[in-house]
């Protein structure tokens, strides 16, 4: 790793403490009290995840609480748990009983309230179901549905019979299903006929349709009834879930699994193009994403957290099922598009519901900013207490506009790094204690053990840019690709021999704080010095007429990489040369003349997953070669592609 220094953090002396107010009433309110129990927890992480995992029901106690032999982690061992119990059962026998679990609301406007007590029921039903079917522990079920409370029933339902979910992200193409059976072995699907995105009906059934055309392993497809779209069923094969759930009953005793039963395969992509199935286990997984449900959300009683991103990912798994039931909140939960009808659509409902905890992704953050102010300014957000974000690291600008316009500068924000393999986050701030940086999520979860090595496995020092590094186990650590031990082992334990190499770059600064630069993928070496893309669309960003940019290095004979930069405008600028050359000037102001993208086009959109992560692979496709031959089936909108072929000529490598 070189050590080229860089002006990233170009703000990085704003400084954000948290008020007093929020840190007087917050469970670590001062940064003595963090770094006293972090310290705690790195030198005991056993001791304390054993107390983290005691607030959760155990049917039978562990015996140990760490087995590890690097790569292979058992957590809990001996212990027993069912992790539906902790996320239902428990509250709906207590005072939570009638506490709103889910508020729910569909796209078109339709709204359900689903208490614990309903949601306990909802779900015993849906695991009679699934056992009547013939579903045992340990076999795999595919779940495509909409963002529809029984999406999370049939996640829950799952775990309580110990079988193995494998959602599949709703906007996925049958290519994906069929890949993700073959690669599971799922013999039972659980969709919808469909459900509602921009004003239409996204159709579900079909897709499955489609996908069991070639595949014919899958002997039982359950459909919820969502949009009454016309779809087709099979008289043998298809069943609707009104017509299963309304034969059985609404009882089921929740049996203990072990700790180390598997809970869920989610496929994520990798270097490679195949997708890996990151397998995640009970105990360990649900400590972990309680533990940091309740430290980095401060989740009480009396909070309404909202969650916006959609179950088909980690993010929806982990901070809208199981740790925030595992916390006994209440949610809100959104079926469809941000700007149905208008951007307005998120800010209405923190009015309606009083949201007290939001939490998104700094993509969504963008496309507010671009949209324009009079959106959220038209509506009460007073009732915000808690900002969070994930996915990819917030610029500055970003960060700034979600505190000011969201937050009315009053709310802290957590930026959460983590990962599907991490399955909760890893680094944040705590929002009572830790004085916030814009673009930085500071400092290590408790128990996290987390560095920055250089190539040569010595530790970076402030400043220098290298890997991120988990030098310990902790609780909810992906345990293997499913199926597939040895890429376990090479993909994630083989940089440093056993420790967990995240595949980002970052460097801390002078306060310790953790930058994330991005995929170590993502960052370019131009003219033998290290730039992050992210820190180049960080800069571009910070210009008034930017909303959004990607950058990515083309091959160059003289540099090595040359930078090239696609830049979306905000509404109400135009395109020019003067423009091109004036984003081009500031990008050098802002971080140095090698930075200074080489080439910069104008896009009036970014290629995007459904998620909204840019797909920069396939910009850089098409900046060296002038088209995209790969799979576009996973883009949000694939004519943003054809748009930018027209414009551009190809950079063949030298
Ligand atoms: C990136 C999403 C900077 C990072 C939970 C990571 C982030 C990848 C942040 C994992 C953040 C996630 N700041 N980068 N706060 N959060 N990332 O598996 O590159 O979809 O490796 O999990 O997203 O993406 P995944």
């Amino acid at each position: 790793m070189s050590t080229q220094k860089s002006s990233f953090n170009h703000n990085q002396d704003v400084v954000h403490k948290p008020s007093k107010t929020f840190s007087s009433k917050a469970r670590i309110s001062s940064m003595a009290a963090y770094k006293k129990l972090y310290k705690q927890s790195i030198e005991q992480p056993e001791k304390f995840w054993a107390r983290e995992a005691e607030e959760l029901v155990w049917q039978k106690p562990w015996s140990k609480v760490l087995d590890w032999k690097a790569p292979n982690a058992k957590w809990f061992e001996g212990g027993k748990i069912n992790v539906c119990e902790n996320c239902v059962d428990r509250h709906a026998v207590g005072p939570r009983k009638n506490k709103a679990a889910i508020i729910w609301e569909g796209e078109p406007g339709d709204k359900r309230v689903i208490t614990y007590g309903q949601l306990q029921k909802d779900v015993c039903r849906f695991a009679n179901v699934l056992q009547k079917n013939g579903v045992k522990a340990k076999d795999r079920v595919l779940i495509y549905m909409p963002m529809v409370p029984e999406a999370a029933v049939a996640m829950l339902a799952c775990a309580r019979i110990g079988a193995v979910h494998n959602v599949v992200f709703g906007g996925f193409a049958a290519e994906a299903i069929v890949d993700r059976l073959q690669d599971s072995g799922a013999s039972i699907i659980i969709t919808a006929d469909g459900g509602w995105r921009r004003g239409k009906v996204v159709a579900l059934k079909p897709v499955v349709d489609e996908a069991l055309a070639r595949y014919d392993q899958v002997s039982r497809v359950i459909v919820l009834k969502r949009c009454g779209n016309e779809i087709a069923m099979d008289a043998a094969r298809d069943a609707w879930w009104h017509d299963e759930v309304a034969t059985v009953p609404s009882k089921h005793v929740a049996k203990g699994f072990d700790s180390e039963h598997p809970l869920f395969v989610l496929y994520t992509s990798g270097s490679t193009g195949k997708p890996k199935g990151i397998l995640h286990t009970s105990g360990g997984y649900l400590t972990g994403t309680y533990s940091t449900c309740k430290y980095i959300f401060d989740m009480r009683d009396d909070d309404v957290y909202w969650c916006t991103a959609d179950v088909g990912w980690i993010t929806g798994h982990s901070y809208i099922v199981y740790g925030p039931l595992a916390n006994g909140a209440t949610q809100v939960m959104y079926e469809g598009a941000p700007n149905a009808p208008d951007f307005g659509r998120f800010w209405k409902m923190v009015e309606e519901y009083g949201v007290t905890i939001f939490y998104t992704a700094p993509t969504a953050i963008r496309a507010f900013i671009k949209a324009g102010d009079q959106f959220p300014n038209a509506y009460d957000l007073s009732s915000l207490r808690l900002l969070g974000s994930v996915g990819e690291p917030i610029n500055p600008e970003a960060w700034n506009w979600y505190h000011q316009k969201i937050g009315g500068g009053r709310c802290p924000i957590v930026d959460t790094w983590w990962q599907t393999e991490t399955g909760a986050i890893l680094i944040s701030p705590l929002p009572g204690a830790t004085p916030c940086k814009p673009g930085t999520a500071t400092l290590p979860f408790f128990g996290v053990d987390a560095v920055i090595l250089d190539d040569a496995g010595k530790k970076c020092k402030a400043g220098q840019d290298g890997r991120l590094v988990i030098r310990k186990p902790w609780p909810s650590m992906i345990r293997s690709i499913y199926g597939d031990k040895e890429r376990y082992k090479s993909t994630y334990w083989s940089d440093y021999p056993g420790f967990y190499t995240a595949g980002d770059g970052a460097r801390r600064d002078k306060d310790g704080n953790f930058w994330i630069i991005g995929r170590l993928d993502d960052v370019l070496n131009v003219s033998g010095h290290r730039l992050g893309t992210a820190e180049i669309e960080s800069a571009l960003v910070s210009h008034p007429a930017v909303a959004e940019a990607a950058v990515i290095g083309r091959p160059d004979e003289m540099k090595g990489q040359a930078v090239a930069a696609f830049v979306t405008l905000k509404a109400g600028f135009e395109e020019s040369e003067a423009l091109c050359a004036e984003l081009r000037n500031h990008v050098g102001k802002v971080i140095g003349a090698i930075a200074k993208p080489d080439d910069l086009y104008f896009a009036p959109g970014l290629p995007k997953t459904r998620s909204g992560k840019i797909m920069r692979r396939l910009l850089k496709e098409l900046v060296c070669t002038g088209k995209v031959t790969g799979n576009v089936t996973t883009l949000e909108d694939p004519s943003i592609i054809e748009n930018l072929q027209r414009k551009i000529a190809p950079h063949p490598a030298p």
